[in-house]
């Protein structure tokens, strides 16, 4: 025991910066290159050329579907959509003040009370516990944005990414706004061990199950050094409103010591790959709707950026203006993050179970020792 403290005092990594956790076939994150790999294949290939539900297959099952594997996969998520009655009786007692990020920790641990596969934890009972949440994180999310009123039900002939934004904003979207979606659902669906997949592989190395493990993800997601970023930057632009208050309001928080969201990252210290894709569509985005004024604001501040600190974006800079520009709720862009990282998260959730051991790490004790112990009485 004392060989062990000894052994790691001069050893602490804080937030484990630089550690390599575990080995994993799912994605690959190049450190100096910013390139992203998802089962080898290249990020930017994959964003342009393959749709949500293809990324998703081959995140989950280790390779690219055929067009029979994809149409029964597609399939199969669409068949999934609508929530279990039980749920959506559930979804009527969450009060109107709670976040959705907050509903949707609930409610994804509350589907797990109903899963039809709980209490296994093998491989094809994950399987079809990660193609449920797949399906249904968007419904939930629907539910709980037109409630009391019903949401739009669900139209199979819809895509993942279209009927997304068809069950939240109730418009079906147009051939471009589609693409988008469909671009950021890829873009945000892996990222190896962040601190939400690290919080689900964790928390499924005691064997624990799927939806526990989501739960615990979707925890670690909220806060805004994670996901909760894309939400705060686009709080920040409506709050800076114009290119014109720019420099101040950036300079001040700098002076400030606060952080500008949406910029820096633990590992991707030379830029974000991902980050250089969604600003393309951002922009695209703003001259077909004709609303140039979020990207020039938000160009502006990378700028500044850069210059002051050296500080590059990361994915969440330019979707939060590429969400608003969808017409999409400000507090539904973490949400959004959920929507597409279940796919990643479930597919490590079943790599971990797969090649179990405890993740159980060690820490340095830095507090006192040998204290007296007093009678309560004799205490100050
Ligand atoms: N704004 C201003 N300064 C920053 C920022 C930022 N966004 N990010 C880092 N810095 C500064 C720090 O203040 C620190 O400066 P100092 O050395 O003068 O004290 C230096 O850069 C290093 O920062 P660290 O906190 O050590 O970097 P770390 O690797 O821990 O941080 C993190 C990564 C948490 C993402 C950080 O960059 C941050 O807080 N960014 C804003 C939140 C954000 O955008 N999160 C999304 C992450 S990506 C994702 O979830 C898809």
């Amino acid at each position: 025991m004392s060989e062990v403290r000894k052994e790691g005092a001069d050893r602490v990594y804080h937030g484990l910066e630089g550690i390599l956790a575990g080995e994993s076939e799912i994605c690959d994150v190049e450190e100096t290159t910013g390139g992203l790999f998802y089962r080898g294949y290249r990020i930017e290939d994959l964003s342009e050329r393959a749709s949500f539900e293809e990324v998703a297959y081959l995140l989950l099952m280790g390779k690219l579907p055929n067009r029979k594997e994809l149409s029964d996969f597609s399939g199969e998520l669409v068949r999934s959509r609508p929530l279990p009655e039980t749920v959506r009786r559930f979804l009527k007692t969450v009060p109107t003040s709670a976040g959705p990020m907050d509903m949707l920790r609930t409610a994804v641990s509350f589907l797990g009370l109903n899963d039809p596969d709980r209490g296994s934890n093998d491989r094809p009972a994950n399987l079809r516990k990660a193609i449920r949440l797949i399906a249904q994180i968007p419904s939930l999310l629907a539910a709980f944005r037109h409630a009391p009123e019903e949401p739009p039900s669900s139209d199979p002939s819809l895509s993942h990414a279209a009927s997304l934004l068809y069950l939240i904003t109730g418009k079906r979207p147009d051939p471009f706004s589609e693409k988008v979606m469909e671009i950021s659902l890829i873009l945000y669906a892996e990222h190896e061990f962040n601190a939400s997949t690290f919080a689900a592989r964790v928390t499924a190395s005691s064997l624990s199950d799927m939806h526990s493990a989501i739960t615990s993800a979707i925890g670690s997601l909220k806060g805004p050094l994670h996901g909760g970023a894309n939400e705060a930057v686009m709080k920040m632009l409506l709050e800076i409103g114009g290119i014109e208050n720019e420099e101040r309001y950036i300079r001040d928080r700098l002076a400030r010591k606060e952080r500008i969201m949406g910029f820096g990252h633990r590992v991707l210290k030379g830029g974000d790959i991902r980050s250089d894709i969604i600003k393309r569509y951002s922009k695209e985005l703003g001259e077909k709707k004709n609303d140039r004024k979020w990207f020039a604001l938000s160009s502006r501040i990378e700028e500044r950026m850069r210059q002051e600190k050296g500080l590059h974006p990361n994915l969440d800079f330019y979707s939060a203006s590429a969400y608003y520009l969808l017409g999409l709720p400000i507090e539904f862009d973490t949400p959004l993050f959920v929507c597409s990282r279940i796919a990643g998260w479930s597919a490590h959730v079943i790599e971990q179970h797969d090649h179990n051991r405890l993740i159980r790490p060690r820490c340095l004790y830095t507090g006192p020792r040998e204290l007296p112990y007093l009678p309560i009485e004799a205490r100050p």
